[in-house]
């Protein structure tokens, strides 16, 4: 790395100068780290590595011993054909992040957090989520006998909660929203000087997830596919995305971006109605995808960045629309997402039905998290009961003939 760049004023800072945001802008002011893109070339991507490892070129690892001994990344990117047929499309490709160690994309930062903080002799990390980010950092500083504090808001899925749990994180489950346990978790760092995980905060975070793009750009012949569908909450997960392309473009590996189509649920989708880049705050933000629920985006401005440059979109999509579409592609794919996830396939559907997209494109949806991740979400959806069975050869028939067109 050689600078850290403000995605608001454009000042440059030295490595190692300021550790999270721009001090003139304040938190919104996030930091794009920045590399000898030249020099960064000739060891990109490393063959002799597995997951995140190979683009240790292009990430602010110092000493990559730091990383944890996991599998980090290198997820599978699958094609969906029978999805593809039903949608009148000829490419659509899922990239398997619910395959990830601890069960979201969220791995991808923490693991390249977790390296930072210990290049930095760093070894207690805190941190706020929706979930995914705390069970992905929990587990990956368990493999490095590192300490974590964890602010979750108290009505986290349970599975979530219990991850940090028998990862051995210290857990604070917050009388609030996520946005309340993200302001506790920075006044703790501010108040205990302990090294901060936040999305759209620590700059190393985004660095961890633009390594999905890296991957995809790999994945499709070491070119940028046409479109890519991406769930958005705080905007970290697109933003960094699109600074994983920009960076290719950086160093010549692509001549243009994928189109990112930034998908929101309609009960919080502040990034997408946002005019101008002028963040109008959702304080009572809902939706039963819970990993996207933010009143307040932290990543605002690469979020943005990334669909503006790309010439992407925003789409905004139902709850309904979210747990359908979790079904959908669950019966046609194989592929179990979160209702969270659901929501980028929900937008690849209306992108379908508006003509967004061509029925000869190549289109990557990035599978961000484990449908295990939250079963009573999808429950919630129509995917229906199971048909209780009595112990008795008459008892099997009457209920086989509950299923229509079964005998
Ligand atoms: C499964 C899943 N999908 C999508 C997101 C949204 O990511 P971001 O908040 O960076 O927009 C999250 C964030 O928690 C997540 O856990
Ligand atoms: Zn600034």
């Amino acid at each position: 790395m050689i600078a850290l760049e403000c995605t608001l004023c454009s000042k440059r800072y030295q490595p190692g100068e300021v550790r999270y945001v721009c001090p003139a802008c304040g938190p919104d002011g996030l930091l794009d780290p920045l590399y000898d893109y030249e020099r960064a070339r000739g060891d990109f991507p490393r063959l002799d590595a597995a997951g995140i490892a190979r683009y240790l070129s292009i990430l602010p690892i110092k000493n990559p011993a730091h990383l944890p001994p996991l599998l980090v990344g290198g997820t599978p990117l699958t094609r969906g054909d029978r999805l593809a047929r039903e949608l009148g499309l000829q490419h659509l490709f899922l990239k398997e992040d619910n395959r990830s160690l601890t069960g979201s994309f969220k791995d991808r930062a923490s693991a390249v957090a977790v390296a930072a903080a210990l290049d930095e002799g760093e070894r207690l990390i805190t941190g706020a989520s929706t979930g995914n980010a705390a069970s992905s950092l929990a587990g990956m500083a368990a493999a490095l006998g590192l300490t974590t504090v964890i602010f979750v808001p108290a009505r986290a899925p349970r599975a979530k909660i219990t991850q940090l749990l028998v990862y051995g994180a210290h857990v604070l489950l917050v009388d609030g929203s996520y946005d309340d346990a993200c302001d506790l978790s920075l006044e703790a760092t501010n108040r205990y000087g302990w090294y901060n995980r936040n999305t759209g905060y620590n700059p190393v975070c985004l660095e961890g997830k633009k390594t999905a793009a890296l991957e995809l750009w790999e994945d499709f012949g070491r070119e940028a596919p046409e479109a890519v569908f991406v769930p958005v909450g705080d905007g970290c997960i697109i933003g960094g995305i699109g600074k994983g392309f920009m960076d290719l473009r950086r160093m010549g590996l692509i001549d243009r971006l994928p189109r990112l189509y930034g998908c929101q649920a309609e009960g919080s989708a502040v990034l997408s109605k946002c005019q101008d880049g002028r963040i109008v705050a959702e304080p009572d933000a809902s939706t039963v995808a819970d990993s996207i629920c933010v009143g307040y985006p932290r990543a605002a401005s690469q979020a943005l960045r990334a669909v503006r440059e790309s010439r992407g979109s925003w789409l905004v999509v139902t709850d309904e629309e979210i747990l359908e579409a979790q079904q959908r592609v669950a019966r046609s794919t194989g592929v179990f997402g979160e209702p969270a996830c659901s929501a980028a396939a929900a937008g690849l559907f209306q992108a379908v039905e508006k003509g967004l997209v061509g029925k000869d494109e190549r289109i990557a949806l990035v599978v961000t998290g484990s449908g295990l991740k939250d079963v009573e979400g999808a429950m919630k959806g129509p995917c229906g009961q199971g048909i209780p069975v009595p112990r008795s050869p008459e008892g099997l028939e009457a209920a086989l003939q509950q299923i229509p067109g079964l005998l």
